[in-house]
C-alpha cells in the first residue's frame, strides 16, 4: 500500500518534469523561483516536481505529513504520521545542465527518525527505472532483487564519492587516502542514485564526508541499502541515524561491512600528514 503511494508520487513528479522539460528552453528549468525550506535555491524544475507530488497526495486522499526539500513540512488532514520524506529532484544541477542522471526520492516513516523509515522508492530519471524496498522484505530494482557487493577489496573497488566540497579543502584532504587506494571513482551528482547503485552492486561503496547531505537526499536510499544487505555508517563507525528534519546534515559510508571498515580506517580522521601542506596555495 505505502509502496504504491510512493510509486505514485514518483510517477507523477516524473510525468510533470518530462512534460515541462520537453516544452521549455533549458534556461527556464534552472530559473530560481524561491529559496527552499532546506536553504538552497529552488529551481523551476524542483517546484514543478514538488507541486506534482503534492497534487498526487491530495488526489490519493493521503492523511499524514510531507517533509519535502523545497516546501518543508505540510500536513494532510492534521496527522503527523505517516511522514512522507521527499526530494522532488535529487541532482537538480544534472537535470538543468542536460546531464541525464537524476532522481526522485520518496520514503515513508512511521516515526521521527531515519531508522523509522518503513518503505522507500528512488526513481532514476530519465530512464524511469525504480529502486524500492520495504522493511524486512528485501530491496528491488524494477522488481528484481538486488544485493550489495559482499567482501569487496578497496584496491579493486569502483567507488562512488562526492567531491562537491564547496571550497572546504579539509574535506578533500580527508578522503585523499581513499582516492589513492581505489581502482575507479565516480562522482555522479545524485546522492540518492549513487547510494542505490551501491545497493545493487553497480558501485562497491559510497562515501560522502562533506556533512552537507540532508535527510531528504538519503532517507529512501538508506532503507534500500539496508534491505540489500549493506551497512550504512556515520564516519565514527556507528549505524547512521538522525532526526527526519531539514536542519540535519549527515556524512556516511555505505557498502558491505568489510569495505566500510576499511574505508573508515583509511580516512583516519584528523590524521592529515604534514606533507599535504605543500599542496595548499
Ligand atoms: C544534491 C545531490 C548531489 C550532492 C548535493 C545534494 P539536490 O541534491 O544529491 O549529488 O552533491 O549535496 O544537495 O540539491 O540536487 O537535491
Ligand atoms: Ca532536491
Amino acid at each position: 500500500m505505502s509502496l504504491d503511494l510512493l510509486k505514485g508520487i514518483c510517477g507523477s513528479a516524473l510525468s510533470a518534469i518530462s512534460g515541462f522539460s520537453a516544452r521549455s528552453p533549458p534556461s527556464s528549468l534552472r530559473e530560481v523561483v524561491k529559496r527552499g525550506a532546506g536553504g538552497d535555491l529552488t529551481k523551476r524544475i524542483d517546484k514543478v516536481a514538488e507541486d506534482a507530488a503534492v497534487s498526487y497526495l491530495e488526489s490519493a486522499g493521503f492523511r499524514g505529513s510531507l517533509l519535502s526539500e523545497e516546501l518543508g513540512v505540510k500536513r494532510f488532514g492534521g496527522e503527523e504520521y505517516p511522514l512522507v520524506v521527499l526530494d522532488p529532484v535529487d541532482g537538480t544541477t544534472n537535470a538543468t545542465r542536460g546531464i541525464a542522471l537524476y532522481s526522485i526520492s520518496a520514503a515513508i516513516a512511521l516515526g521521527p527518525r531515519l531508522s523509522d523509515v518503513e518503505s522507500a522508492v528512488v526513481m532514476e530519471i530519465p530512464s524511469g527505472r525504480a529502486f524500492w524496498a520495504e522493511r524486512g522484505s528485501g530491496a528491488f530494482l524494477d522488481g528484481v532483487p538486488i544485493r550489495v557487493n559482499d567482501g569487496v577489496d578497496v584496491p579493486k573497488s569502483l567507488a562512488g564519492l562526492d567531491f562537491n566540497v564547496r571550497g572546504n579543502r579539509e574535506k578533500v584532504y580527508e578522503v585523499l587516502p581513499v582516492l589513492l587506494s581505489v581502482k575507479h571513482i565516480r562522482n555522479l551528482g545524485s546522492a540518492a542514485l549513487g547510494l542505490c547503485y551501491t545497493a545493487s552492486g553497480a558501485l562497491d561503496f559510497y562515501l560522502d564526508n562533506r556533512l552537507l547531505l540532508r535527510v531528504t537526499d538519503i532517507a529512501a536510499s538508506v532503507l534500500i541499502l539496508r534491505e540489500a544487505g549493506a551497512k550504512v555508517l556515520d564516519l565514527e563507525g556507528n549505524d547512521l541515524d538522525c532526526a527526519l528534519e531539514l536542519a540535519e546534515r549527515v556524512e556516511l559510508i555505505a557498502g558491505c561491512e568489510k569495505v566500510c571498515r576499511e574505508v573508515l580506517s583509511l580516512i583516519r580522521r584528523n590524521a592529515r600528514p604534514k606533507t599535504w601542506k605543500k599542496f595548499s596555495p
